[in-house]
């Protein structure tokens, strides 16, 4: 029988994921799982990473017995996606920074990063920058305290605006700076009040909708809608399993990796 696609991060940023998923493809059954143990992955030794990784999302492949798995997360995904494929029987879909669409769209040529300290730092991006923009100015900002903020805004929270304008601060120095990309996908969930915070008005790029439509290529014959969809995590919570049921995961079950 066919499974669920199953959407992965550390914790509730694969959510904006699961929103473009839900617009892209409406019929298809989703699960998800997060590794809110571990949170945040962002600034976590990269072997260490590599080996949690690759056990969580095993154990989310089992207990789901997904179609296909969407790894929802930049720092994971700049990191582990090869080994994923290669350990896991069925199709992995990455998340990576949008650079490519970013410098396509950025009139200065000047576009910003906003990720995480992994993310930022990872030999991938830095491939990502050269192979699609060459002809541009690149400005990695590491951005590990709005991973917490929404966070707090999918329990219920609101989240700092204070933090929101400490992190994006750095950006008044780069007024020619025109286009931001998201490259974390707790990021998108907080597009309103980023918005609010930033220093002059940026164009914002994130990558949900381009996996959600490659997700819908490369994993065939998904599990269809209604079916029961179920949120996989490693410490459960109230507030996270409310969280989950208000994107549809009406069951949070407790994960435990080997
Ligand atoms: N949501 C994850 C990403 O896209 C990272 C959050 C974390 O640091 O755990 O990179």
């Amino acid at each position: 029988m066919a499974g669920p696609v199953l959407v992965f991060d550390s914790g509730v940023g694969g959510l904006s994921v699961v929103a473009a998923l839900r617009r892209r493809l409406p019929g298809t059954a989703l699960a998800y799982a997060c590794d809110n143990a571990m949170l945040p992955y962002g600034v976590r030794e990269d072997d260490w990473l590599v080996r949690r990784i690759l056990a969580v999302c095993e154990a989310a492949v089992a207990a789901s017995a997904c179609s296909g798995l969407v790894v929802a997360c930049n720092t994971a995904s700049t990191l582990a996606l090869e080994v994923l494929r290669a350990r896991l029987s069925v199709p992995v879909v990455g998340t990576v920074p949008a650079i490519k669409p970013a410098a396509g769209a950025s009139r200065t040529r000047h576009i910003g990063l906003l990720a995480t300290s992994a993310t930022v730092a990872r030999p991938y991006t830095a491939r990502l920058i050269r192979d699609f923009a060459g002809d541009c100015r690149v400005t990695r900002l590491a951005a590990d305290p709005l991973v917490g903020e929404a966070e707090r805004l999918v329990m219920g929270q609101a989240p700092e605006v204070e933090t929101l304008r400490r992190v994006l601060a750095p950006l008044a120095e780069w007024p020619d700076l025109d286009t931001l990309v998201l490259g974390c996908t707790h990021f998108p969930l907080l597009r309103e009040p980023l918005a609010e915070a930033v220093p002059h008005p940026v164009r914002w790029v994130d990558s949900g909708d381009a996996i959600a439509r490659r997700a819908g290529q490369v994993i065939a014959s998904p599990q269809r809608r209604p079916a029961p969809e179920f949120g996989w995590v490693t410490a459960p919570t109230p507030a996270l399993a409310r969280g989950l049921a208000g994107f549809g995961f009406a069951e949070t079950r407790r994960l435990a990796p080997t």
